[in-house]
């Protein structure tokens, strides 16, 4: 296993307002005091993406976007296209989050084209993959999650920064998370596939867990082997909480 410095990011999914905000310069003034020992991402709704970049402006604290539709610009009432999220101060975008695979039916070869659309504009992917419950019973949690990898990661990421996030879906706000030789087996099979896919050396690009990521869990999670960082859900909106886990990243 390569080492490289983690990356701890925090998707606030459909949560923040503008005073959530005091979070955010919460964080940036401890982490000024302590410089944290790892790369730290906000990823606000999208409403929020231009203000929280204003906020952390002179930190370390990059931000991303949640989304990005894989069209430049056109007439697609509601969407955020990767230009926009960019233009609002994103230099990452969350793709294909389990949420957005099930609500709205995304599927491999849309999150890879969304993929396409965030590299050609800058942004670099946070590209997720889990499995369901039913299939993790069922003894596919390897199989789907390799299916995902080989077809949502384009092989334009061969030679842009990227990171994949290893998110099982049961583990997401459940307080559920899988065991450590579960999370190392998953993340050795994405491992292959992303070298499989894309050679090296883009196949070692980092590969967070996430799901129910917390304080108290954090540093067995980050500790085990191929694990390059998290995406963290609801203990990303204290900052607290988030610091927390930014603590037990090495
Ligand atoms: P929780 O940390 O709330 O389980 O959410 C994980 C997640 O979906 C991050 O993208």
């Amino acid at each position: 296993m390569k080492q490289s410095v983690k990356l701890i990011a925090g998707n606030w999914k459909m949560n923040g307002l503008a005073a959530s905000l005091a979070e955010v310069e919460t964080l940036k003034s401890r982490l000024a005091e302590e410089p944290a020992a790892c790369r730290v991402a906000l990823c606000p709704p999208a409403t929020l993406i231009h203000r929280l970049a204003q906020t952390v402006a002179h930190s370390a604290i990059e931000v991303g976007a949640q989304d990005c539709r894989a069209e430049t610009s056109g007439a697609f009432t509601g969407s955020v296209s990767a230009a926009m999220a960019r233009d609002a101060g994103a230099t990452l975008v969350i793709l294909g989050h389990s949420e957005r695979r099930q609500e709205f039916r995304e599927s491999d070869a849309l999150v890879a084209a969304k993929a396409v659309a965030a590299v050609e504009t800058g942004l670099s992917p946070i590209v997720c993959v889990g499995e369901t419950l039913a299939q993790r019973q069922a003894g596919q949690a390897v199989d789907v999650v390799r299916t995902q990898v080989m077809q949502s990661l384009p092989l334009v990421l061969a030679a842009t920064p990227f990171a994949v996030a290893y998110e099982p879906v049961w583990a997401i706000g459940t307080g559920l998370t899988p065991t450590l030789e579960q999370i190392e087996e998953v993340h050795r099979a994405v491992r292959a596939a992303m070298i499989e896919r894309l050679g090296l050396p883009a196949g070692w690009m980092p590969i967070l867990y996430g799901g129910s990521v917390k304080p108290d869990n954090a540093a067995e999670i980050l500790a085990v082997p191929e694990v390059g960082g998290a995406l963290v859900g609801g203990a990303s909106l204290i900052a607290a909480d988030f610091l927390g886990i930014i603590r037990r990243a090495s």
